[in-house]
């Protein structure tokens, strides 16, 4: 196998000035079941795997390398490492260059308290000068594209320039950006001016990442920042029509309006997904994709409320069929309603 497949595109599109979108990793969500079925409604130009653990014993996820090798969606997808020891980042870095990928990508942005605290994934960020040896040393052991995620900062964005200008020194080849703070999580502001100032800053792309809820606010946020695309994740659990939502607004066209009927046969889908066929919890796999589903089925929040009573699968597809198939050509919202949360795990 060769040394990872070079993605022309990721220049050629930003050349051309067209804007990008990726599927955001997700633990546990963007395993290559999922990334099949929403390429079905409209594929993102990237992929991201969720992220390999990297450290002293580690082998790279039999399968979370599933996604790099049964990848049937004809897009590219990039290898994301979390970890912070450099040998060990950089032996799991040549390993993976023996994938077909399109390049890897550092995790410095998850906010778990438990990945934090070992100095991973958003702990990198309080330390500036740690940060700037590890992308020192993967930039020399990476001969394809070594991308980085991360976020604004841990607590707050003292260390962002510094670390900006790392990212810069390095010749990162791409950096997909969270636009909020470690301890910000994933709710509340989301910093876009920070997003602006690291497009202004980098020579490289920036993929804007942060509640990028539709194909609108995709398109104000790629105004307000500048950025070469947008990577999405809870959006797209929601409404994978996302991103062939975000390309016809890019190209001025009509954006496709998606029916509940369409949702309820997304759901049939994601259902019929091996990997939840094979789960003994189906019930609540299913209802994880549903808490996300849900804030768009109506803004009383009647079907979130539903769904999570539900017990059986037979109770749970009642409710999507009384809440979906009822009124089939009902709108499916754009964005979520207001105040209606995905709370996946906090059933009843
Ligand atoms: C369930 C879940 C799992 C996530 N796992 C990862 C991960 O493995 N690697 C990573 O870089 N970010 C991970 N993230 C963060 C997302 O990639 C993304 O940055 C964040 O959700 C904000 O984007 P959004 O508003 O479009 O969801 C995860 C987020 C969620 C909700």
């Amino acid at each position: 196998m060769t040394l990872l497949n070079y993605v022309p595109i990721l220049d050629a599109t930003i050349a051309t000035g067209a804007a990008v979108t990726a599927l955001a990793p997700m633990q546990d969500v963007t395993d290559v079941c999922f990334m099949t079925t929403i390429a079905e409604y409209g594929c993102p130009d990237y992929f991201f795997t969720e992220y390999l653990r990297v450290h002293e014993t580690s082998r790279p996820e039999k399968h979370i390398l599933k996604a790099i090798t049964e990848n049937t969606t004809g897009r590219p997808i990039f290898a994301q490492m979390l970890g912070e020891s450099i040998p060990d980042l950089v032996r799991t870095a040549h390993l993976l260059s023996h994938y077909p990928i399109a390049g890897i990508d550092l995790n410095m942005g998850c906010p778990a308290p438990k990945i934090y605290r070992k100095n991973v994934g958003g702990g990198l960020l309080r330390d500036p000068d740690k940060i700037d040896r590890i992308l020192g040393e993967l930039r020399s052991a990476i001969a394809g594209r070594f991308t980085v995620k991360m976020r604004i900062g841990f607590e707050d964005t003292t260390n962002f320039d510094r670390i900006l200008a790392s990212i810069d020194r390095h010749q990162i080849d791409l950096l997909s950006l969270h636009g909020r703070t470690v301890k910000e999580m994933y709710h509340g502001t989301v910093h876009y001016d920070l997003i602006a100032h690291a497009v202004s800053r980098l020579r490289c792309p920036v993929l804007a990442n942060g509640n990028v809820t539709s194909a609108a606010t995709a398109l104000e946020i790629l105004n307000f920042t500048k950025a070469g695309g947008v990577s999405i994740g809870r959006s797209a659990i929601r409404n994978p029509w996302i991103f062939k939502q975000i390309r016809q607004a890019l190209a001025g066209e009509t954006v496709e309006v998606v029916t509940l009927g369409q949702v309820r046969d997304y759901i049939d889908r994601l259902y019929r997904m091996p990997k939840l066929q094979a789960t003994v919890s189906r019930v609540s796999r299913m209802k994880m994709y549903l808490n996300f589903i849900g804030q768009g089925v109506d803004p009383a929040g009647i079907f979130l409320k539903e769904m999570r009573k539900a017990r059986t699968e037979t109770e749970l597809f009642a409710v999507c069929d009384r809440e979906l198939l009822t009124h089939p050509d009902r709108v499916f919202a754009e964005n979520p309603y207001p105040g209606l949360w995905a709370r996946p795990g906090c059933e009843g």
